[in-house]
């Protein structure tokens, strides 16, 4: 697929996709969403990327849904409207579910579907000037697509607040409500993703694939149930050739293989 409205580029073992709509401070319409679909449906299946650091071009990072979409769409039946919203889902669903680490670079406005993103990441780096807000409520609608990504990442205390209000927040409150993980200058923001990104290419490949998949299964399950799969998984991983290859190379005190000398 040629894409228009998202630049992306893979450079050795991190992916990078950066919104390109920054005229309309990259808000996202059908276009922004079969190419992002596409994007991580395409990630997914490159067994020797590492990381993929996600991004939005010039003043912000992202100002939610396209309203003019919206407003377009809020003609047409109720179908349409219904696949419309499954097909932004898929989205967010294919970013949550990337079998790599997802880091969000953000800086400027994030409101509405941009914290949808967000909240898919594992990692976020905040611009301490970002504005944040789950925005929706003052459109007269609800964060409904992004509820279940953010209500997971936030909580629902927060979401409530957050939902009802529709208020907009700093970086500051981001961090403290567990929406971004890091909040740096903006001067900072690319050498603080080349850092993460640097920590995850020197984590055994495996492993780093296997710990995403490992939180997002335990989330869902009881303690009891959360403890029962744990002892096969671990049991499974040391005999793997990476756990014992991790292993060995510390007690030999040398890097393991998965780290080029
Ligand atoms: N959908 C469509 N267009 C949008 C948009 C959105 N979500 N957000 C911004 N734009 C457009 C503006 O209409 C404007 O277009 P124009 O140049 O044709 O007038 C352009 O992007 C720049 O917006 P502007 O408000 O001038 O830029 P800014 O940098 O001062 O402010 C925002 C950026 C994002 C803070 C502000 O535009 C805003 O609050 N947008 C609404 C976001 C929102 O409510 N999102 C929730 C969607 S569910």
């Amino acid at each position: 697929m040629v894409y228009t409205t998202i630049r992306t580029q893979i450079s050795g073992p991190v992916a990078r996709v950066s919104l390109n709509r920054p005229e309309v401070r990259n808000a996202f319409n059908q276009t922004v969403i079969a190419e992002m679909t596409d994007f991580f449906a395409e990630l997914a299946v490159d067994g020797d990327l590492r990381a993929v650091v996600l991004d939005g071009e010039g003043k912000s990072f992202c100002a939610g849904a396209d309203l003019e979409w919206m407003q377009r769409m809020s003609g047409y039946t109720f179908d349409e409207n219904r696949d419309d919203a499954v097909r932004m889902s898929s989205m967010f669903e294919a970013i949550d579910r990337a079998p790599i680490p997802v880091i969000a670079k953000v800086h400027g406005a994030v409101l509405g579907g941009g914290c949808g993103l967000v909240s898919c990441a594992d990692i976020v780096v905040a611009s301490e000037s970002c504005v944040f807000g789950l925005t929706e409520v003052k459109l007269g609608i609800i964060p409904a697509v992004i509820s279940p990504f953010v209500v997971s990442k936030i909580g629902g205390s927060h979401a409530r607040a957050l939902f009802m209000t529709g208020e907009r927040f700093s970086a500051s409150r981001a961090a403290a409500i567990g929406l971004v993980h890091h909040v740096v200058p903006e001067s900072e923001l690319e050498s603080t993703v080349a850092r993460l990104a640097g920590e995850l290419v020197t984590s055994g490949p495996v492993a780093a694939r296997e710990a995403k998949r490992w939180v997002s299964m335990v989330v869902q399950m009881t303690k009891v149930e959360a403890s029962a799969h744990a002892a096969q998984k671990i049991a499974q991983l040391r005999a793997s050739p990476e756990g014992r290859e991790g292993i060995t190379a510390f007690l030999e005190k040398r890097k393991p293989s998965w780290i080029a000398s």
